[in-house]
């Protein structure tokens, strides 16, 4: 079975995707997770982030696996980079990488391969029911009021150990948001049949509920 859950930054994706899957016995997959380790990659090498040529040839020759308990230990060529892949740095620079086609391409590819050889899997991200899986067993759309969305992400970021301000969160989602939806490739877009849930007031067992209730019905 292959669900796809897409939605944008703070949507509450993440979260309900892992319980989900827990709760289905399938693979999580956090597809950002490889953009992200990537993007990393690209920093530690002090890559050109507008050279688009050697961001494809390094996605090629990177390794980018998901392992440990539930999948969550994001490895790259083998280093746990989990934490590190959760940086503001990051986080700024991974719109030049996600951006790239030749990226997505070996992406997506990666993420068909893990979801296939799971024998299924629970797949958050941006374009899973558009371009990765678009024939997805089910496909789900979440988002929440940009406000709320801000909230979230503050409260993961101090636990985390790192600062941050509601404000500030805010305008970097809404920047993340312009990006991951005008891209030219994998573009972030609810598809015609995709469930949308508005988690905006809604708890996360309140979203999990919603969710196996389409698919336990
Ligand atoms: O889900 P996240 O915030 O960890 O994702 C980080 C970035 O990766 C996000 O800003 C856009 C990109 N991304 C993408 O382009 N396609 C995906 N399927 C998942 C994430």
């Amino acid at each position: 079975m292959i669900i796809a859950v897409d939605g944008p930054a703070g949507s509450g994706k993440s979260t309900v995707s892992k319980i989900v899957a827990k709760r289905l016995a399938l693979l999580y997959i956090d597809t950002g997770a490889m953009y992200r380790a990537l993007t990393l990659r690209v920093i530690r090498q002090g890559l050109d982030l507008e050279d688009e040529n050697a961001l494809v040839s390094l996605a090629k020759c990177t390794k980018i696996g998901l392992e440990g308990k539930d999948n969550l230990c994001v490895l790259l060529d083998g280093e746990d980079v989990s934490l590190a892949i959760r940086t503001p740095d990051v986080t700024a620079n991974v719109k030049y990488v996600a951006r790239v086609p030749g990226v997505r391409h070996e992406m997506v590819a990666l993420q068909r391969a893990i979801a296939n050889k799971g024998g299924g899997a629970v797949l958050e991200g941006r374009d899973i029911g558009t371009v990765v899986f678009p024939n997805a067993d089910y496909k789900f759309y979440l988002d929440a009021s940009p406000e709320e969305r801000a909230k979230r992400r503050c409260k993961e970021l101090i636990e985390s150990g790192q600062t941050a301000s509601e404000t500030v969160v805010k305008e970097d989602i809404l920047k993340r948001d312009d990006s991951d939806m005008k891209r030219n490739v994998g573009a972030l877009k609810k598809c015609d049949d995709a469930i949308f849930i508005d988690t905006t007031g809604l708890s996360i067992d309140g979203v999990t509920e919603k969710i196996l209730s389409y698919i336990c019905a």
